[in-house]
């Protein structure tokens, strides 16, 4: 499929509540309550969520934890009508910019081993599996795997 030119990113603020977790209840077997959502927005000094637009309409969210020198991507989601036009490629390449900014060296995540769509578009922004957490997802025990890309410097010399 063609991918989007128009997909503009923007942080998300408590009113994008109820189009995040639209978008998260059609794309999880096991998604997390609204109230999760609700708490890491509103009160998660550490948590920056993001949203991507498609002529205004919410496309898909990422959420991210950044915390000492590393960024934690939580989730990220794109609703089933936007997938594979580059919605998430857009959203895990902002978040590393930001995570860049901010002098982070590393970003990782957590994702199910049999989450093949997932793992492949991280493995085309550079991250690389690097642990395995056994029966880490409590609905089915299904292991994670852990995968890491080492940030570059957003500018050189500091
Ligand atoms: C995984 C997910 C976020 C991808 O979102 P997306 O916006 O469709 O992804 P993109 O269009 O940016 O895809 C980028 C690349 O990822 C890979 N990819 C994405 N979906 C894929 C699929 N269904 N099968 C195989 N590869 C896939 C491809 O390499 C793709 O590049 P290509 O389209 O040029 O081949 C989306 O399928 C989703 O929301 N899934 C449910 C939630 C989820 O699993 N989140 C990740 C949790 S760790």
């Amino acid at each position: 499929m063609n991918k989007l030119e128009n997909i503009v990113i923007r942080a998300a603020t408590i009113r994008d509540l109820k189009a995040i977790w639209g978008i998260e209840e059609l794309s999880y077997s096991a998604p997390w309550p609204k109230e999760t959502f609700f708490v890491d927005i509103t009160f998660n000094a550490d948590a920056r969520y993001c949203v991507a637009l498609v002529e205004r309409k919410i496309a898909g969210f990422i959420g991210g934890w950044f915390k000492e020198d590393q960024l934690h991507i939580v989730n990220v989601a794109t609703h089933p009508s936007f997938r594979r036009q580059g919605v998430a490629v857009r959203l895990v390449q902002f978040m590393m910019e930001l995570a860049s900014d901010l002098k982070m060296q590393s970003a990782f995540l957590e994702v199910r081993r049999s989450n093949t769509a997932a793992q492949r578009l991280y493995e085309d922004l550079g991250f690389s599996v690097t642990g395995i957490k056994p029966m880490y997802y409590p609905d089915n025990l299904e292991d994670g795997l852990t995968m890491t890309k080492v940030l570059e410097r957003a500018h050189s010399g500091d």
